[in-house]
């Protein structure tokens, strides 16, 4: 979705805000500006379409600029046209903002503007806070923007700058994160962590309805009441490379190789000495506490949703917890059954996702205790929930998520162990054995990754084909859900995932002579009933990828191609499983010269319903 950056200090302004942009690129845009203070003007460039384009139309100043805000556009209200594109200006040149968001009042306040003579030069809800500031203005940054804010409905994240003020601008938001990073030449803002970490790790978290006054010498935060709020700093301590494609071609494969450190820096310091059970340093429910829960309700969207779906087995499977799962987007509108005995999980990568950030309010408004499984430190999910457990995945760039869901895999486990040791599910020493495997899972992924060439391989095969479908029953369909979806997002081959049983219900009727039909047969219970609907479908004409456990021959004797992962335990194997089918999109989508990092149509982090 849209990004923010801003910036002042003695750093170059015009490259910093180009190079702050490109690392917000991945959360998909469609077009993009900047507005800098330059010899006592706001000066702006804008351009639809990429940041090259951008980068073109801009002027580079050596002298006279003092500061700069910039923006990339993920057009909702308005097309994205140049008009659109941000920074939107007062009709009298003064003033000049960003906003990430949605002002839901704007049509209201368009009108009113409207009706006391202001010109409006886009379709957008964002222009209508640049004549309110400009409206409102009273020679001072914070308590203009605090008048501009009481009007606003929505959510926000706005960066303003004004052409009496050479030195400072301002910068709030409510429900769109926003940044300070704190620089040794400068202060800096930005949408996300992974845009700032080349110049700082100190960085200022703003809370909800902050407002701050940002200067070369670093910040003033203020409340709506124009009281002084004390944010402390935090240290970030991701590396600055982690947001970078060290030499690989894409994010996407870079983080899919980065999996098996993921899955250890998400288990280290949690498994205790003894290897029987896990603890989390962020989060502790007491006996009676965890005694007083009769269900756990998992919310998320997207890959995050996936992971639900594995974790709702675990639990219920483990620690013989009922649990529900279900959309964000769909749990607030279904008037759930949550109250105070109920522990809902949220999980999102981004912490920002709309739908769950909103789905955790709903559920704190009914009294449930909410945890977070979340990726991004500062994050409003990470914030707002009761507690948290950080899935240590580090930034994940490429819209396409792989490592997250890995590491959401891992923390579901951690938290399946913690939760049926303490109560007493599983006795000490199916605890070992699990975690004893569970720690193998990090060197097994190694080799997965290794028999890449082989789904390359594949890929180069089917990369034409109209529809692919996956297969599987128990973990192997919550797996085959997120093959499926990552070939469809970005392949933009269709694809649909089934569990095996039920495809003979209807769907089976769209499998043609040649179709590809992936079938994930690694869970040993579930074997033969796998090699029969393997038969079913290459009784229609399909071609069959068997993706099995090692010793599984079987499916080796039934499928047209077999790859085999290592053997480990049922439960754990979704985490391995999952991986040559992100490799499989993966070399899908370069075969078929798509934008694998920044698919069409979709944005990493999607902060609106
Ligand atoms: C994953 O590949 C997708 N891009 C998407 O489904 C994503 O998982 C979903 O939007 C949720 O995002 P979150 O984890 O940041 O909340």
């Amino acid at each position: 979705m849209c990004g923010i950056v801003g910036c002042v200090g003695s750093m170059a302004i015009e490259p910093t805000l180009l190079e702050g942009l490109q690392k917000l690129e991945y959360r998909g845009y469609d077009s993009a500006g900047i507005a800098v203070h330059h010899d006592g003007e706001i000066l702006i460039t804008k351009e639809v379409g990429r940041i090259a384009a951008l980068r073109e139309a801009v002027q580079i100043h050596n002298k006279g600029t003092t500061l700069g805000i910039a923006h990339t556009r993920w057009a909702t209200h308005g097309s994205p046209t140049h008009a659109n594109a941000h920074p939107h200006t007062s009709n009298d040149g003064s003033i000049a903002i960003v906003h990430n968001g949605i002002i839901e009042n704007y049509r209201e306040l368009r009108k009113e503007l409207e009706s006391k003579g202001v010109v409006f030069a886009s379709e957008t809800d964002t222009e209508t806070i640049a004549h309110l500031a400009a409206l409102l203005w009273d020679g001072h940054l914070p308590s203009t923007m605090a008048k501009v804010v009481a009007k606003l409905k929505g959510s926000f994240a706005i960066a303003m700058v004004h052409r009496d003020k050479p030195d400072s601008f301002v910068v709030t938001r409510k429900d769109s994160p926003l940044v300070i990073g704190l620089g040794h030449n400068g202060t800096y803002v930005a949408s996300d962590i992974t845009a700032l970490l080349s110049h700082t790790r100190t960085m200022l978290l703003l809370e909800e309805l902050d407002i701050a006054v940002v200067t070369a010498a670093g910040v003033t935060v203020f409340d709506q009441d124009l009281n002084t709020m004390e944010r402390k700093p935090v240290k970030i301590n991701w590396n600055a490379n982690a947001a970078e494609r060290s030499g690989y071609e894409h994010f996407m494969l870079k983080e899919m190789m980065e999996e098996p450190k993921v899955v250890r820096d998400t288990i280290r310091a949690r498994i205790q000495i003894d290897k029987t059970s896990v603890e989390f340093e962020e989060f502790s429910l007491t006996d009676e506490e965890l005694k007083h829960i009769n269900k756990i309700f998992i919310t998320a969207c997207g890959t995050a949703y996936h992971a639900g779906m594995v974790a709702k087995y675990l639990f219920e499977h483990l620690a013989k917890i009922p649990v529900e799962v279900e959309f964000a987007s769909e749990f607030r509108y279904r008037n759930p059954l949550v109250d105070e005995s109920t522990l809902v999980i949220v999980i999102s990568q981004s912490g920002e996702t709309a739908d769950t950030l909103a789905a955790l309010r709903e559920a704190k408004r009914r009294k449930a205790r909410v945890l977070a499984i979340v990726n991004t430190l500062g994050s409003s999910i990470a914030r707002e929930a009761d507690d948290r457990i950080f899935t240590w995945a580090g930034p994940e760039i490429a819209v396409a998520s792989t490592k997250a869901y890995v590491a959401q895999l891992t923390v579901i486990h951690l938290l399946a162990i913690h939760f049926s040791t303490r109560l007493k599910t599983m006795d000490e020493a199916t605890a070992r054995a699990y975690i004893e495997q569970f720690e193998l899972i990090p060197e097994q992924l190694e080799h997965v990754l290794e028999q890449r060439t082989e789904m390359k391989a594949l890929a180069k095969r089917f990369a034409k084909g109209k529809d692919i479908f996956f297969i599987g029953r128990g973990f192997d369909y919550n797996i085959a859900l997120e093959g499926s979806l990552k070939l469809k997002e970005i392949s933009y081959i269709h694809s649909e995932a089934y569990a095996a049983g039920e495809l003979k219900h209807g769907t089976i009727a769209l499998i043609e002579h040649g179709t590809l039909v992936a079938a994930l047969c690694t869970q040993s219970t579930m074997i033969e009933k796998m090699v029969g609907n393997i038969r079913e479908v290459k009784a229609r004409g399909a071609l069959v990828l068997g993706i099995a456990c090692e010793g599984s021959t079987q499916i080796g004797e039934v499928s047209d191609f077999t790859l085999y992962i290592p053997k480990t335990m049922d439960i754990l194997v979704p985490i391995l499983a999952v991986v040559p089918l992100q490799l499989f999109a993966y070399y899908c989508a370069v075969e078929r010269g798509c934008d694998v990092d920044k698919p069409r149509n979709l944005a990493k982090s999607v902060t609106v319903e």
